[in-house]
């Protein structure tokens, strides 16, 4: 716990449900008028309405809503305590905070709620699977269990499931996990449900499937190791997403994240159903951002969505944010995740974004001159920007964003026909000869989103930004770069 946040009133060793979300949710109502005076909360990236929130939890569409759960301390603003958070969207921009979902029942020995997934019942229940860390017993954790919650036909009321664990070390017939065995997400494929886990066993860190043999969703059989990294090189590999995406040719990518204590890693490549085997493909890093110092990954721990009309939406935590404020952590914006014929994935956000743009300001297509053009004034400081350039080979360019009447850059972008930079954040990045370079980027105070040529790259950033009025500049570095187009929009806040 920070200094600043409130003590939980522990012990609770015989909180029933009721008591324990009625108190939680207290602590968090509590919290709100100090996290609401911070200059630097995003105001259209989803957050809880106060207090700690991490991974994106059990993301799902039903009935109409796109359900989000997410990792939640109630009890301060830093990592612990962790209970399910609830909200829901019928755009996945604006959201409905709902009750707390599931907390640590301490009195059937449960320290914490972590991650998981959500689905429904062969008798249309909905279900929560997540993992639960139980309490210490003479001074030892105990090993990582998977537990499940029951819900009313609204998602809202919770209940644990009468049969946990639904899958545990002892009995689920696969190899010898060490303690940490975590995050199940949950697929479909062929008429048949699956489930993956991250777990350590023997000198790697693993992904291993387990299918459901009923419509329960409470009795899993072990099927194979998926995946497995040399634990030399991935502590654990956190979060596990499985599932497949349709491609152009009519054929499905399969593409599996992993959140393995830096920057999400994608692979892209093949599943064989009959012997439970992925191959690989293609692989690389999601999301670079990252700040020395401060985060090894702003962008972490995804999720994702089928939306009814086949999207496959991604969504994430950006983490790396200052304590004390009575917030901490928000949810990246859902972006619409294809595979190219590349068999690289491509990152944009949802067009649902687009209802937040209010005040639009664009620049005059020209060759731009060797210094500095400013080419937006005074704009409100919550923006998104899209702009396309054409560098000549062997030259480069700068855009800087700054608070107005501000000689000092507070975000610099940078691009030299290899290497793109923003924040602390390098990664190369090449164009084909004449492609312009585009760039698309969000400002929602300290949250800052960058999209790179139709979501080829994509970069998340957590750094404080002014937060009245910006100027935007494009500094040509010597020349030889045409400005083609310059749009900005000022954003409205979506839910704060
Ligand atoms: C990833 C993670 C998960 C775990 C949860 C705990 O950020 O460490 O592996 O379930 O957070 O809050």
């Amino acid at each position: 716990m920070s200094e600043n946040s409130p003590q939980p009133p522990f012990p609770t060793r015989q909180s029933n449900r009721d008591t324990a979300i009625t108190r939680a949710m207290q602590s968090v109502a509590d919290a709100v008028p100090r996290a609401a005076t911070d200059p630097q909360r995003p105001r259209y990236h989803f957050g809880p309405p106060a207090n700690w929130m991490n991974d994106p939890n059990g993301t799902i569409y039903a009935n109409g809503y796109y359900h989000l759960f997410y990792q939640h301390n109630p009890y301060g603003d830093v990592w612990g305590h962790m209970h399910w958070g609830h909200a829901r969207s019928r755009d996945m921009i604006h959201w409905e905070h709902l009750p707390i979902a599931l907390w640590p029942s301490h009195e059937l020995g449960e320290e914490h709620v972590f991650s998981g997934c959500a689905s429904i019942t062969a008798d249309g229940t909905p279900i929560l699977i997540y993992t639960e860390v139980g309490l210490a017993k003479d001074g030892k954790q105990p090993p990582n269990e998977q537990w499940a919650a029951l819900g009313d036909a609204d998602w809202i009321t919770w209940q644990k499931h009468p049969d946990n664990p639904v899958l545990d070390l002892k009995s689920h017939g696969g190899p010898d996990f060490e303690d940490d065995w975590r995050d199940p997400f949950i697929f479909h494929e062929a008429g048949r449900t699956f489930l993956v886990l991250g777990g350590n066993v023997d000198a790697t860190s693993a992904i291993a499937l387990y299918e459901a043999t009923d419509g329960t969703l409470a009795n899993w059989q072990y099927r194979n190791i998926i995946h497995a990294t040399d634990r030399a090189a991935v502590r654990l590999s956190e979060c596990p997403n499985f599932f497949a995406i349709e491609n152009e040719a009519g054929g499905k990518d399969w593409v599996l994240l992993t959140s393995p204590h830096r920057p999400v890693d994608y692979e892209v490549g093949d599943f064989d159903l009959d012997t439970y085997t992925f191959k690989e493909a293609t692989k690389g890093v999601l999301d670079a951002g990252h700040t020395p110092h401060v985060t090894n990954a702003h962008y972490y721990a995804t999720n994702i969505i089928h939306a009814p009309d086949g999207r496959v939406i991604l969504l994430g935590w950006i983490r790396g944010f200052p304590e004390g404020h009575g917030w901490n952590g928000c949810l990246a914006l859902p972006r619409v995740l294809t595979i190219g014929p590349d068999r690289q994935p491509r990152q944009n956000p949802i067009a649902e974004v687009e209802q937040l743009r209010g005040r639009q300001i664009t620049f005059l297509a020209q060759e731009l001159p060797p210094t500095t053009t400013i080419v937006a004034t005074a704009l409100e400081a919550s923006v998104e920007i899209i702009t396309h350039l054409r560098i000549a080979a062997g030259h480069s360019m700068a855009l800087y964003v700054r608070a107005s009447n501000c000689s000092d850059p507070s975000l610099a972008i940078t691009y030299d026909g290899t290497l793109l930079s923003i924040g602390e954040t390098t990664i190369p990045f090449t164009l084909e000869a004449e492609e312009p370079l585009q760039l698309r980027f969000f400002i929602d105070r300290s949250a800052i989103e960058l999209y790179v040529n139709d979501g080829r790259a994509a970069i998340t950033l957590v750094q404080p930004m002014p937060t009245t009025l910006v100027d935007v500049e494009i500094d040509a570095q010597g020349g030889n770069v045409e400005l083609l187009d310059f749009t900005a929009w000022e954003l409205s806040q979506s839910w704060v």
